[in-house]
Order: structure tokens, then sequence, then C-alpha cells
């Protein structure tokens, strides 16, 4: 088995490793062969594979079998002509799917990975928290030097709307079940029968979705019918004085829409880990709404180490002629 990993996120000044740039702590890179994360992590599954690193290693790309990528330069894959199968390195397809030479009669895996559902159950978790027990108002009040205890909201009553019931909304809504929440919604393409959240799927269940939704969070993939799906329209229809939790992508976003939602009060509070532009432009409007948490695209990050295991598992399905787990639907862009 013959594989090809493309990596070209650039590790940035206070960005997280991306996926299989970090040194691995302890190893000293052999002279001349960097160290690679992922050709060790993969190397513990398929110690019989050769594991080059496109744009470091020699290899022909007609030897290639399968395509291990983030964010891969657009054009690249096309030149592996013999690709049995892609294994993207993280959940959102989007960038890869841009590329428009991708080969599309090549079977496209996504990561669905453990570790990956518990970064993002946490950053989820957290701010759901933070604004259902009121946490923005008190880091107000202490920089006024107020002491002002208030009730605090019953966790069974609250609402909460999660756009996107996949692998990571399924994650985040059954860590919030086993926290009390008992009021959540999840919105879907497809019906779900997940305990303790009501289904809501389609276009036409959206404005009910989120009347009901006070703490909303998005965890949809970007794609051409979720593209701006958060905007003047849509927030209108959230409660007076929701929140707004986005972790999936910021093209989801109007920006102008929500910020102005945000002005209004309407919105009263949003955390958002992905924005339109990434990094953030340091003159956005963002930076400097005081009812604005700001992360910079850290909900959850790949582990080479743990992930190894699920593209192992995809590349031996392919091997044994199966299909395996999590294939892309490139019609539906997810
Ligand atoms: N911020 C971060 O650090 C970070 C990390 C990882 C991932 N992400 C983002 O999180 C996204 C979700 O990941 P995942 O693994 O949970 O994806 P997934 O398993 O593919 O789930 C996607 C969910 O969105 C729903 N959906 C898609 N299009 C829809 C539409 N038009 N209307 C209604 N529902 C729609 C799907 O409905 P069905 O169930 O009916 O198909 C599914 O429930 C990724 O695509 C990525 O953008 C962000």
């Amino acid at each position: 088995m013959k594989i090809v990993y493309i990596n070209t996120d650039p590790p940035s000044p206070g960005r997280a490793p991306s996926p299989g740039r970090a040194p691995s702590p302890g190893r000293t890179p052999s002279p001349g062969r960097a160290s690679c994360p992922w050709r060790d992590a993969i190397s513990q599954h398929l110690p019989e594979a050769s594991f080059w690193i496109w744009d470091e290693d020699d290899f022909d790309p007609a030897d290639v079998d399968y395509a291990l990528v983030w964010n891969p330069p657009p054009g690249v894959l096309a030149r592996f002509r013999h690709l049995k199968g892609i294994v993207n390195l993280g959940a959102g397809v989007d960038a890869l799917l841009r590329d428009t030479t991708f080969p599309g009669t090549v079977a496209l895996v996504r990561l669905v990975d453990p570790l990956l559902t518990r970064g993002m159950v946490e950053y989820a978790v957290h701010w759901v928290l933070h604004f259902h027990r009121d946490f923005h108002t008190y880091a107000r009040h202490q920089r006024d030097h107020l002491w002002n205890p208030h009730p605090n909201a019953d966790t069974a009553q609250r609402k909460i709307g999660i756009l996107g019931m996949g692998a990571l909304g399924q994650g985040v809504a059954n860590a919030l079940t086993s926290l009390g929440f008992a009021s959540i919604a999840g919105w879907s393409r497809r019906a779900k029968n997940i305990a303790g959240v009501q289904s809501f799927c389609g276009d036409d269940s959206l404005e009910d979705f989120l009347n009901h939704s006070e703490i909303l969070l998005c965890l949809l993939p970007l794609t051409d019918t979720t593209q701006g799906l958060i905007n003047a329209q849509t927030l209108k229809h959230l409660p007076a004085g929701a929140f707004f939790i986005n972790a999936g992508r910021g093209a989801l976003v109007v920006d102008a829409d929500l910020q102005a939602a945000l002005a209004s009060g309407h919105i009263q509070g949003a955390a958002l880990d992905v924005v339109n532009e990434e990094p953030l432009s340091p003159n956005s409007a963002y930076w400097d709404l005081q009812n604005v948490f700001i992360t910079p695209h850290i909900a959850s990050l790949t582990s080479p180490l743990s992930a190894s295991a699920a593209v192992a598992t995809a590349l031996h399905a392919w091997e044994n002629g199966a299909i395996p787990d999590h294939i892309v639907d490139l019609n539906a862009g997810y």
C-alpha cells in the first residue's frame, strides 16, 4: 500500500499545530528526513505501507494508492492518476471540494475520531454553560466592581438548539443531556432518533427550531445550501436575548447581520471559533464587541496519534474491497 501525505496548513504564530506538522515531543528527526507525526502514527497501524510526504519525498505520483490530505493545494490531487481513495484529515471538506480539479470519481472519507469529538464537546459545553450560567454578565460586573448575584437559570428548562446533528452535534447533545439539559433540539437534513433530543429536519422546520433555541450552537458543514444560513432572516426567529455559538464554519454566517443583531441586543452574546476570513482581520468589528468571544479555530484539532486509527480502518476497508464509513457525499458537499 502506497500513501501520500499532503498538508499545506502553515503553522502560524498563536495557531495550534495543524494536523501533522508539529514535531513529536522527545523525537529527534533523523538527518535528511524530518519528523512527521502522521508517518509515525500510520506506521503503527500499517507497518508495511510506504508513506511519502508530498513536496519532500521522491516518488512517482502514478504509484500512489491513497492520499491523506489537509488543505492540499488546488490541482495537486488530480496528479495522482491511480488513487483508490482519499482521506481528509479533518471533519470539514469544504476547502477540499472548492478545488475545481478535485477528482470526483475517487471516494473521499472525512475524519470521525473520538478525540476530535471530545474536543468539540469540551468547546461546546464550555460556552453553553458560560451563557446559561450568566458568566458573561458576571465578567462585566467584575469590570464594574459590582457584586450582584441573581438566580441561576434552570438547566432542565434551558432551550438549546444544535444546528447539525452529525458526529459532532450528536456528541455535544449527549454530553449536554448528561449534564441535565432536558430541552435540546437538533436540526439536520434527515430526522434523527436520539434520546433526549427533539429532532427537526429540513428547511420547513428551521423556523420552529430557531424559535426554540435560546442558545443556538452551529455545527453544520459549509455547503452550497448552508452558506450564509445565519442571516437577518433566520436570526430574527431566535428568541430575544438568545446566544449564538459557531464552531462550524465562518461562512455559515452573514457577519453584518450577526453584528447588527448583537448591537441591538436581540443576540445577547456570541462565541465564535470560526469566522468568514481566517485569521480574523485586526480591523474586524468582532474583536471589540463586548458580548463576543473569539477563539482562533481551535474548538477541536486533529491528533495524528488518535486519528490514525480511523485512517487505517478506512484504508483497510478499501484494501479489502469494502466501503469505508464516513464517505463524503460529493453532491451534498459533506
Ligand atoms: N471549529 C473546529 O475546530 C471544527 C472542528 C471539526 C469540525 N468542524 C466543523 O464541524 C462540521 C460538522 O462536523 P461533523 O463531523 O459533525 O459533520 P457530519 O457528521 O457530516 O454532520 C453534519 C450534520 O449537518 C447536517 N446538515 C448538513 N447540511 C444540512 C442542511 N442543508 N440542512 C440541515 N442539516 C444539514 C447533516 O444532516 P444529516 O445528518 O441529515 O446528514 C448532519 O447532521 C464540519 O463540517 C466542520 O465544518 C469545526
